[in-house]
């Protein structure tokens, strides 16, 4: 359900507000027929009572004139305005201006009583676990990410264009039924798979280019995030095959970290390790610290609402879910042999904490470079071979 311009007061107790006693007051957009025929439909107070079961629902034009007295709280918890609420300038009731309105209500009331960061960190709480509605549009997120991920494959062949890649990518998460990609696609061939949130998408794919494709669909609110690196003319040179089954080793050792109980950097000790090991063996870094050249990110964030979620990066938790994606990154120029320059890998999948093992919820696209290689042999929707 999608109420735009909303604004939700709670209380702790019963307060009078406007002659009637109630704990929770939504303010929505009111039912407005010559609006509803440019925008859709709108529950309107009494929708949002009746399918929202809340207490009392007003409409946010009254907001502005509602008397709360907040001085006679001993605590206001609210979030602060996000930046990226825009004003619309013809609706005096959009949520910029309830912010306002909100923040003039609060303006005169004794500071201590005003806080804006205890309302986040509650909420961080309750978003790192996932309800089993939530796990079911993640789940839903993902897969319809895999489809899509495995579609690429299928259809990649050099000379394409990096935008046509995204092309395949954005068609199957709509074709599916997700409302938008929850962040920009990341399609970055040859020296772009090196940069890591490339998302201009320009340029011409070659044969011996590697493709990072780091994409998520998102689904009624919900985000996927997931990584594949493909060669684009469906087989991995000598040197691309061995960074990448460094990179994939150290993103099964960061998996096995992701239980229940462990430090939420712990998959990261683990890959980090894996990739120092690895790259002073092929003598591509010198010393232990060297790594930070070639793997400049942590492995693992929150994902949900957000791609990059809100959470309390305290020991893990059973029903969260993290991403686990260790990536190995060599410009030119880099100061190894120049066989190993442009290569850009990552290989990023969603993972369930349980109390038990982890449960890969991406494990569904293939990720070994055998794997890969076979998957680019099938024909699928968009293939011309
Ligand atoms: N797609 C952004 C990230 O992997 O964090
Ligand atoms: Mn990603
Ligand atoms: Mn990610």
């Amino acid at each position: 359900m999608r109420e735009p311009n909303s604004i939700l007061i709670i209380f702790k107790n019963n307060v009078e507000i406007n002659g009637e006693q109630t704990k929770e007051i939504l303010f929505v957009q009111p039912k407005d027929k010559s609006k509803e025929v440019w925008t859709g439909k709108r529950l309107g107070e009494l929708g949002a009572e009746i399918i929202l079961e809340i207490e009392t629902a007003y409409s946010n034009k009254e907001f502005n004139t509602t008397v709360f007295n907040f001085d006679n709280f001993d605590k206001v918890y609210h979030f602060p305005k996000q930046n990226d609420v825009k004003d619309n300038v013809f609706d005096k009731s959009d949520l910029h201006n309830l912010y306002l309105q909100f923040d003039s209500k609060i303006a005169t009331i004794n500071a201590n009583k005003n806080d804006e960061n205890k309302l986040l960190e509650w909420m961080s709480k309750l978003r790192e676990i996932k309800s089993p509605e939530e796990l079911y549009l993640m789940n839903k997120a993902i897969s319809i990410t895999c489809e899509a991920q495995i579609e690429l494959m299928r259809a990649l062949r050099p000379n394409m264009a990096e935008y046509q890649s995204e092309a395949i990518i954005e068609y199957v998460f709509k074709a599916n039924g997700a409302e938008y990609p929850g962040f920009p696609s990341i399609l970055g061939s040859g020296e772009n798979s090196c940069i890591l949130h490339y998302s201009t998408n320009r340029k011409t794919m070659l044969g011996n280019n590697l493709l990072v494709s780091d994409v998520g669909a998102e689904y009624h609110g919900y985000t996927a995030d997931v990584t594949r690196t493909i060669p684009v003319d469906g087989h991995f040179s000598k040197e691309e095959k061995i960074i990448y089954d460094i990179v994939l080793k150290a993103q099964l050792a960061g998996i096995k970290e992701c239980k229940a109980g462990n430090s939420f950097w712990d998959p990261n000790v683990a890959a980090t390790s894996v990739i120092s090991q690895e790259l002073q063996k092929l003598g591509i870094i010198k010393s232990p610290i060297g790594v930070r050249r070639y793997f400049m990110h942590g492995t693992s964030h929150y994902l949900g609402l957000d791609v990059h979620d809100v959470g309390t990066y305290l020991p893990l938790k059973a029903n969260s879910i993290i991403t686990v994606e260790p990536g190995i990154y060599i410009p030119e120029g880099s100061p190894c042999d120049k066989k190993w320059w442009n290569i850009g890998v990552r290989i990023e999948d969603d993972v369930l904490i349980t109390n038990g093992q982890p449960n890969i919820l991406s494990d569904c696209i293939p990720k070994t470079t055998e794997e890969i290689e076979a998957a680019m042999k099938e024909k699928g929707l968009f293939s011309i071979h």
